[in-house]
């Protein structure tokens, strides 16, 4: 595998190109193999995690990540109480009581690398595709920032799923499916944007299939194929990549429930034996039966497993770009 080795980040909030890809996946692997093989490059580092929605995986994978490599973990959760005002020269006689110029530049006091998870609102759309929180801590904050999950990307999901798919694909250019399933909650469209970004970037075929009206950001899709017939898309599939998503045209909203989407073995039995992936948390017999997410080919606890390699690698990036800086 092809990679540049004097690849340098000062951010992680987004895939940058193909050639990061190929070196976050090396470097990912190699971790995965022998996980405490660079501790001493985290030693007296802090990475501050700042949480304002709730996580059990990032929050759990990017600690572990930062302990392979000898970092320490400060982890706040600002899910209720803490809120920051984002918008300047604003009289702040309301319920947010801190500012995120001085927030940010505070937390770099404290952090030698700053990650953020956030959420979108669901109701602004101009202002959610802004990625206004994670954009404002990079403006003010003095050290790097890595994404946990903005308002329109999750970039360590991502790169979780392609070392993934990599480290299952049987052919060289595998067929993935990325298929809109049901859901009772308006879900943000992080996951599915971030996943056609960097699956776009990867030796692999990528369909997208969904019900009309649920089409992703065109920023995102650009050419990728869309299919509107579910089994019609699963045909000779070699990946299966359940998500829901709220409408992107109708923003925010769920248009119509359409509950036979749901990911079933039948529909599975259409592919060519492929793999399912979701990037969980998962409704059962909502999103997925149980028998396909139980089964042999499923491999969400897989994809779970790299989420600690895929940071492990982000932030062994951020600090040997930051020391060679
Ligand atoms: N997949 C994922 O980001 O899970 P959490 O919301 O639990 O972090």
């Amino acid at each position: 595998m092809e990679y540049t080795t004097d690849y340098k980040i000062k951010n992680f909030t987004q895939v940058p190109d193909q050639d990061s890809i190929n070196h976050l996946i090396h470097k990912a692997l190699e971790f995965k193999s022998k996980p405490f093989k660079n501790q001493s490059i985290g030693k007296n580092k802090t990475l501050v995690l700042l949480f304002f929605n709730p996580s059990l995986r990032t929050r759990l994978s990017s600690q572990k990540a930062a302990f392979n490599l000898g970092m320490s973990v400060i982890d706040l959760n600002a899910t209720e109480g803490w809120k920051i005002e984002y918008t300047d020269q604003m009289i702040m006689n309301s319920d947010k009581a801190e500012h995120i110029r001085e927030a940010a530049q505070v937390i770099s006091q404290y952090a030698d690398i700053i990650g953020i998870r956030s959420f979108p609102s669901l109701t602004d759309k101009e202002k959610d595709y802004s990625d206004h929180i994670i954009n404002r801590f990079i403006e003010f904050a003095s050290v790097p920032v890595i994404s946990l999950e903005s308002a329109i990307r999750h970039p360590l999901q991502s790169l979780a799923d392609v070392i993934t798919i990599n480290e299952h694909k049987k052919t060289h250019r595998p067929k993935v499916v990325l298929s809109w399933t049901p859901h009772p909650k308006p879900l943000p469209q992080a996951v599915p944007n971030s996943f056609v970004e960097w699956i776009n970037l990867s030796d692999v075929d990528l369909v997208i299939t969904h019900p009309k009206g649920y089409e992703l950001a065109p920023q995102f899709t650009g050419n990728t194929p869309i299919i509107y017939d579910q089994e019609s898309a699963f045909e000779n599939a070699d990946f299966i990549y359940a998500k829901n998503w709220s409408s992107f045209s109708n923003y925010g909203q769920i248009i119509s429930p359409k509950s036979d989407w749901m990911i079933t073995q039948k529909k599975m039995n259409l592919t060519n034996d492929a793999y399912f992936m979701h990037c969980l948390p998962v409704r059962r017999n909502v999103v997925v039966e149980d028998t396909v997410l139980d089964g042999k080919k499923s491999l969400v606890i897989q994809q779970s497993e790299n989420r600690i390699y895929a940071t492990q690698a982000v932030l062994h990036q951020l600090l040997s770009s930051a020391n060679s800086l």
